[in-house]
């Protein structure tokens, strides 16, 4: 079997380790095609490297743009790419970012047998630019590769159950992995990141993310979270995406106000250890509420909805959609306990190879 990855975003390596390592030991043909829609090492290349993924086989150097013109750029450059050499049984595309949409379509009008990795979350909010991505690449795909019971359910009402399987979220197995590697080292943090005063274990400290459109491309919502985060109790390491400095640097918003530690984006395995060595995590991103749910660390959401439901139970996760109400969230009572695997048993990735084999 020969199989097409598809990928070009930070969260999309993440879900790319594991995959590629169940490829690498079950002998099928995998290529892996990097789009360039992250280019920045902080967001790209280190992830290649810790999480042991082996080197893109083409590289589009796409970059950044406008929703249009990034997505047309790929579709454009990817049918050259589809097409060279044999034909793929599969073309495997991640998540729902612009470069899923733009190989799911250049998949399909190549003709090419299209998988969906991560198959039928929903957030039902028609305004985010991943929900238009993930719903059009669902509709697009020969197989959806569900990663809970809740997306296998949302599928079939949307007359999908007949290409639908539930494989568990490969997430979790490159989560479990690092979380064991990384829980008896020392928190690292970023050296070249100017004020961290504060940020210690023994203290206390809250990270935080902030990176969405919806938060961050209004500089009145986007102040207002920043002042909300700065007024926060304990200090706040705010891991800043480079959409996030952009927009607070074109709106003259101060990132390192009030409680505020800003620094670079982190490694994955820090990462993961940062967020082990938190009191706590306040972000918008679908993938990092998943993975402090999994840690068992309190998450507060600064969005309407999520994807990822199940994060919610035993209140581990909370949504907090108006900046006034953060101090509230963050200081709520703790979590109680939960009981199941909601996200899988950390042995999806094998289910995947398994499922595209099984139909190659
Ligand atoms: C993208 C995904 C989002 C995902 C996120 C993870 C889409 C529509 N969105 O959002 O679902 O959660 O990745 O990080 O695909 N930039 C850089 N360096 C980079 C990449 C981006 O400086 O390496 C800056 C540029 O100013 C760019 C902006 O960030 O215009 C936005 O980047 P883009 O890839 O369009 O979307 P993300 O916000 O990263």
């Amino acid at each position: 079997m020969k199989v097409i990855s598809v990928v070009g975003a930070r969260p999309q390596f993440v879900k790319l380790a594991p995959v590629a390592e169940a490829f690498r030991a079950s002998g099928h043909e995998h290529r892996i095609v990097h789009t360039g829609q992250h280019y920045d090492a902080d967001l790209s290349d280190v992830f290649f490297a810790d999480l042991r993924i082996p080197a893109p086989d083409v590289h589009l150097g796409i970059g950044s743009g406008g929703h249009g013109a990034q997505t047309g750029a790929m579709l454009a450059a990817l049918d050259d790419v589809l097409t060279e050499g044999p034909r793929p049984d599969w073309v495997l595309v991640y998540g729902d970012t612009n470069s899923t949409l733009a190989a799911a379509l250049s998949a399909v009008k190549l003709h090419l047998p299209l998988a969906h990795l991560e198959a039928g979350l929903r957030s039902y909010n028609r305004v985010m630019p991943e929900e238009h991505n993930r719903v059009l690449t669902d509709h697009a795909a020969d197989l959806l590769l569900a990663p809970t019971d809740l997306a296998v359910r949302n599928l079939a009402g949307e007359g999908l159950a007949g290409r639908t399987l539930l494989v568990g979220d490969v997430m979790t197995d490159i989560l479990l992995r690092v979380r064991d590697a990384v829980a008896d080292k020392p928190l690292q943090l970023p050296a070249d990141a100017g004020d961290l005063r504060g940020v210690s274990e023994e203290s206390g400290y809250l990270l935080a993310t902030v990176h969405r459109a919806e938060n961050t491309d209004d500089p009145k919502r986007l102040r207002g979270i920043v002042e909300a985060l700065a007024a926060l109790p304990l200090p706040v390491l705010l891991l800043a995406h480079p959409r996030l400095r952009a927009k607070a640097d074109a709106a003259g918003i101060d990132l390192t106000a009030g409680s505020l530690r800003v620094a670079r984006p982190l490694p994955y395995p820090e990462m993961v250890r940062a967020v082990l060595g938190s009191r706590g995590v306040v972000t918008d991103s679908g993938g990092l509420q998943k993975e402090v749910f999994l840690l068992r660390r309190p998450c507060t959401t600064l969005r309407t909805e999520t994807e990822w439901p199940e994060t919610l139970q035993g209140g581990w996760n909370t949504l907090c959609a108006d900046p006034a109400d953060l101090v509230g969230a963050v200081l709520r009572d703790g979590p109680t306990p939960v009981t199941g695997h909601p996200y899988g048993d950390g042995h999806a990735a094998e289910k995947v190879v398994a499922a595209l084999a099984e139909r190659a």
